[in-house]
């Protein structure tokens, strides 16, 4: 009765989380991959086209075959909203982390998201748009964030920290090819090479904030929180809150893109330690599983809301005091 189409790793936490509480409820998850580990725990799984003209058939069909009630998108967002109606039509609710397409597109870009959020007075990391190699150059030489702070870049458009980079004239040339995971480049270094690329890729130049930085998973129907934790990045271990000033702005935050459905907004505090917001993801961050350890289960927690079960205290769950948690690789025979 429940269907989880292709999306992140973390979709086999969310399984296993929703499982813990509701172990009969059907869930069926498809992939257009081979990917057994994130059908581990459904009851049943399917390939999924890669095809987006085959995509409704075969909606249709698995829809039909299992009498799903509620879907759960992972890729695919705009094709899945732009098909809102259509899939709705089928007998299902569905769930893509967000409620229009417009929405969509705003935290897709993480410029638009911020002037989004300053429209509406939401502290935003400051974000400058760079179009092109000689405007960094440009605007790094005035030090926009002032003489003394850390300027850093990413993708306008990015995922998994990607193409992230703290940029300054005092890091030693090669230090990016070699020490790749301070994520720290020379101003030179990184400016001759974006001169040197044929398809530039907008950027964002912001100031570095040292944090800590917090990302928070929540449950929300159609812009309104049901439940918010988050995770308190510590070095390499994490711990958990359920209330806090991160938490009330990532709750704005969803609240004014209209989420709906397990999303994900990060923030860092800035020098005076109040936190600012860095970007939404309209989807479960890779993260969510860990939150098995938090006494929350947000995932059942989603089961709940959207396919209107009864409001179960154990899916609530309450925070379990002082628990660190430390993510780990670890392998699965498959
Ligand atoms: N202004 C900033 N100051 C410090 N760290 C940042 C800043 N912007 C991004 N980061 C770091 O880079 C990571 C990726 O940035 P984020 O905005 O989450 O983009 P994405 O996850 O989509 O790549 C963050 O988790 C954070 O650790
Ligand atoms: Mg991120």
């Amino acid at each position: 009765m429940l269907l989880f189409t292709e999306g992140l790793s973390s979709q086999r936490e969310i399984i296993a989380g929703i499982k813990s509480l509701y172990p009969s409820l059907f869930i069926v998850s498809t992939h257009s991959q081979e990917r057994p580990e994130i059908h581990e725990f459904s009851d049943a799984n399917q390939f999924e086209p890669q095809n987006a003209d085959e995509r409704l058939s075969f909606l249709r069909d698995t829809i039909r075959k299992y009498e799903i009630k509620l879907l759960h998108a992972g890729k695919h967002t705009l094709w899945y909203e732009e098909h809102r109606s259509r899939i709705e039509s089928l007998g299902v609710t569905l769930v893509t982390g967000v409620s229009d397409v417009e929405m969509f597109e705003i935290a897709d870009s993480k410029i638009r998201f911020a002037r989004l959020m300053e429209q509406y007075r939401l502290p935003v990391v400051p974000s400058i748009e760079i179009t092109h190699a000689d405007q960094l150059e440009t605007e790094l030489k005035a030090r926009p964030f002032g003489d003394d702070a850390l300027h850093c870049v990413k993708p306008v458009k990015g995922i998994y920290g990607m193409g992230f980079w703290k940029l300054s004239d005092e890091i030693p040339a090669a230090r990016c090819f070699y020490d790749t995971d301070s994520r720290m480049a020379n101003v030179g270094v990184f400016l001759h090479a974006m001169k040197l690329s044929e398809d530039f890729k907008p950027l964002v130049l912001m100031p570095y904030l040292d944090g800590p930085e917090r990302s928070v998973d929540m449950v929300v129907q159609a812009g309104k929180v049901i439940k918010a934790v988050a995770r308190v990045k510590k070095g390499s271990y994490q711990f958990f809150e359920n209330q806090g000033p991160a938490i009330d702005l990532a709750i704005a935050c969803a609240s004014v893109i209209n989420a709906d459905g397990i999303v994900n907004v990060q923030t860092r505090n800035a020098p005076d330690g109040s936190p600012v917001l860095l970007e939404i993801n309209l989807r479960p961050s890779g993260g969510i599983g860990y939150l098995a350890h938090s006494g929350i289960n947000l995932p059942a927690l989603f089961v709940q809301t959207f396919l209107g079960l009864e409001p179960s205290v154990v899916a609530t769950g309450s925070l379990v005091p002082n628990v660190m948690v430390r993510p780990l690789t670890q392998a699965i025979v498959i």
